[in-house]
């Protein structure tokens, strides 16, 4: 009987170390069919798994509660399971270069506690060669067993899209890859339990890191080039969307649209690719690009903003403005990477007051890596601008009307000019339209017509 068939009879256990927005979703899937461990180093977070509490919000408190997932921050609970999936972080430095701290000290830890004839799989978004130039050495020496021979390795990167309810690990075709055939056979089968759609075998486990890192280099790129295109016909007075709609209509023309790129997906994995090209004397030219026009989105829709609340005649030092959506996506509470932060830093140098409106971010990684307290909708009032930055289903029912009710009072002196000459004639009329709201719409969540003619200043990417 191989391992695969001990798993399925529950004779032997798989275990997932690092229980994020990647590990839990596939801890919790397994748990439906296997016997499954689930270890994390955040012991705060355990304690919420164990009290039924989704901080990802990925499965859900219900699930959580009902999962026979068995959560644990006991490094020594690993040696009871031999097939071992890592799911840690792998974010960037400051200098953006792969900052492998987490996928190191996760691989000590399971080398501690390695069982000889164990499968080790790594989930973790990589440079090609990680997996087995940098893991397998640290686990040997951890678990004095020899690779290829006491356990065996393999990789399947991770697809899942936080947030997305369509696009889930059940519904996603899994690549997975292994140190030989046998592995690829049984990292094969296991994954096969829990991905309905099925898995492709990659030829090994550098294509199957590979691949995952080009995937979301190939994402990043194509936004950079929409982002471009938005700043070229910004300048030209044109609508980007509309363009964008009617190139849509070719039937190869590629479906992206400008926006900000934060997460620590998209624009962290293409840096992996390029220190590991770097390392090999080739300095990219195209991916880096397309990284340096994303990072610098959070300042370009800062700066536009200001341009139209001078226009608006606003005074911006000790103006105020409101944000809505802090998250690095729609719908997702993960605030990591979030380039929204750019924008507010940005209004902030000038002297902008900004408030933050978002019922999806976790409240406490927003306060603790950006000193974000969220304010309630309803303490929206007296803004100078407001900015929607991520449509968020939650916003969906904003209407322009009660947007047109947060913004100030205090009608710019140039338009207060205006009012008092048209006060001053006999076609006085008491309803005045104003129009000093700067509507800045990120994503287009609102429709540009109908804002304009309800008297905004309106901007979107
Ligand atoms: N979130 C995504 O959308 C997504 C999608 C595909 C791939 N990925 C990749 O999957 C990996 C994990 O991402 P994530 O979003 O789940 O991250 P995450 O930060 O949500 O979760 C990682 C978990 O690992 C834990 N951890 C850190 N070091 C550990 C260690 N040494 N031992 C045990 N646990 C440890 C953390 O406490 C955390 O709970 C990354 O490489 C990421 O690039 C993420």
């Amino acid at each position: 009987m191989d391992l695969y068939q001990k798993i399925k009879k529950r004779e032997e256990k798989i275990s997932l170390i690092g229980l994020g927005y990647v590990g839990m979703p596939i801890a919790v899937a397994f748990a439906k069919k296997v016997d499954v461990i689930g270890f994390d180093v955040n012991k705060v977070k355990i304690d919420l798994y164990k009290s039924g509490i989704d901080p990802t919000k990925e499965v859900g408190d219900e699930v959580i509660k009902e999962s026979s997932v068995d959560f644990t921050s006991d490094e020594e609970r690993l040696r009871e399971a031999r097939f071992h999936i890592v799911a840690v972080p792998t974010p960037v430095k400051e200098d953006r270069s792969p900052d492998l701290t987490p996928v190191e000290s996760a691989s000590r830890t399971l080398g501690r506690n390695l069982s000889k004839g164990s499968i080790v799989v790594f989930e973790s978004t990589v440079y090609p060669g990680v997996t087995e130039e940098i893991c397998v050495p640290i686990l040997e020496k951890e678990s004095g067993l020899k690779c290829g021979v006491d356990f065996k390795v393999g990789y399947s990167p991770e697809r899942i899209n936080p947030g997305d309810q369509e696009h889930r690990l059940e519904t996603i075709i899994k690549v997975v890859a292994g140190m030989d055939n046998d592995t690829l056979d049984i990292v094969a089968k296991v994954y096969e339990l829990v991905v309905e759609v099925g898995v492709y075998k990659a030829e090994s486990i550098k294509v199957a890191e590979a691949a995952k890192v080009i995937e979301n280099s190939q994402r990043d790129i194509n936004i950079a080039f929409m982002n471009e295109l938005s700043i070229i016909f910004n300048k030209m007075g044109i609508d980007t969307k509309a363009v964008l709609e009617a190139a849509g209509t070719k039937w190869n023309f590629l479906k992206f649209s400008p926006g900000l790129v934060g997460g620590h997906c998209i624009g962290v994995d293409p840096y992996y690719l390029t220190y590991k090209a770097e390392q090999m004397g080739y300095y990219s030219q195209v991916i880096l690009s397309g990284r340096k026009i994303n990072d610098d989105m959070g300042k370009y829709v800062a700066e536009n903003t200001l341009k139209k609340m001078i226009k608006a005649n606003k005074q911006i030092n000790g103006s105020k403005v409101a944000i809505f959506g802090v998250t690095f996506k729609e719908n997702c509470p993960d605030v990591r990477n979030t380039k929204v932060v750019d924008v507010i830093k940005e209004l902030e140098e000038y002297g902008v007051q900004v408030k933050v409106v978002d019922p999806v971010a976790d409240k406490e990684d927003l306060w603790r890596e950006f000193r974000i307290y969220p304010s309630e909708i309803e303490e929206i009032k007296e803004m100078d601008a407001v900015i929607f930055a991520v449509p968020h289903v939650e916003f969906k029912a904003i209407q322009l009307e009660d947007v047109k009710r947060m913004y100030s009072t205090r009608i710019a002196t140039t338009h207060l000019e205006v009012m008092k000459e048209i006060a001053a004639t006999s076609e006085f009329q008491k309803d005045v339209q104003r129009n000093d709201c700067v509507l800045m719409d990120i994503k287009g969540m609102f429709d540009r017509k109908e804002a304009e003619n309800a008297g905004f200043i309106y901007w979107r990417l």
